[in-house]
């Protein structure tokens, strides 16, 4: 049968996710609900869905057992994967930047090795290599914006939405490193194999994006 599987990023994301194929009528009524399962079936039996953590997406789909993945851009430049990008779904929106005290700034232009906080090692790493820069960069798993604050480091790599967290703690935006919102993606050999239940899907979701931001 040529089912087509999707990888969601558990939580908020899958939730708009659905609710944006249920508009073009892919319903998974057993996904609705409080339930722990993590491997679903829609209602017609054409699609499933497995929830994973979102970094775990893209690996889902480099790997081909899902055929398509919804994830945030932050995540898909993160995790580098072999994965084609094939639609910006709009919401979610936020960007990538680079934070810390404003006196931080003259410290960027300085060619001294700068301590970069960060839960997007990757991200950093490759931004502060384009733009000439030496780094040491430390992995942190949450409240990334303590790292300066309490002197770990002296500048952060984060997701910046409404900018509360960064004002709340006395921090700026000190350069803009990419904007982010929810993607598609999708395995490259699924998008040669079933390309038209693939493509035909894609149009569908997007001709109700504008419904839907
Ligand atoms: C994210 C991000 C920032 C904050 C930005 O953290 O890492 O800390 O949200 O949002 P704002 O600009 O609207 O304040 P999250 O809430 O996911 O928690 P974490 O830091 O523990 O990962």
């Amino acid at each position: 049968m040529n089912q087509i599987t999707f990888a969601l990023a558990k939580g908020r994301l899958a939730k708009k996710a659905m609710s944006i194929l249920k508009e073009i009528g892919i319903v998974c009524t057993e996904m609705e609900g409080d339930t722990r399962k993590l491997l679903f079936t829609s209602d017609d039996g054409n699609y499933r869905f497995f929830l994973s953590k979102a970094s775990d997406v893209p690996t889902y789909v480099d790997y081909g057992v899902a055929d398509i993945g919804i994830v945030g851009k932050d995540t898909i430049l993160e995790e580098n994967r072999d994965v084609y990008e094939v639609l910006d779904l709009g919401f979610g929106v936020c960007q990538m930047a680079v934070a810390g005290e404003p006196s931080k700034k003259e410290l960027l232009e300085s060619g001294r090795v700068l301590r970069v906080a960060t839960k997007y090692p990757y991200i950093a790493k490759k931004y502060f290599e384009k733009t000439n820069r030496p780094v040491e960069i430390i992995k942190l798993n949450g409240s990334v914006e303590l790292g300066p604050i309490v002197g770990l480091s002296d500048i952060i790599v984060d997701i910046v939405e409404s900018g509360k967290t960064l004002e709340e703690n006395g921090l700026i935006v000190l350069e803009h490193i990419a904007p982010l919102s929810a993607r598609c993606i999708v395995n490259t050999a699924s998008l040669k194999v079933k390309h038209e239940a693939i493509r035909d899907l894609l149009n569908k979701i997007e001709s109700k994006m504008g419904d839907l931001k």
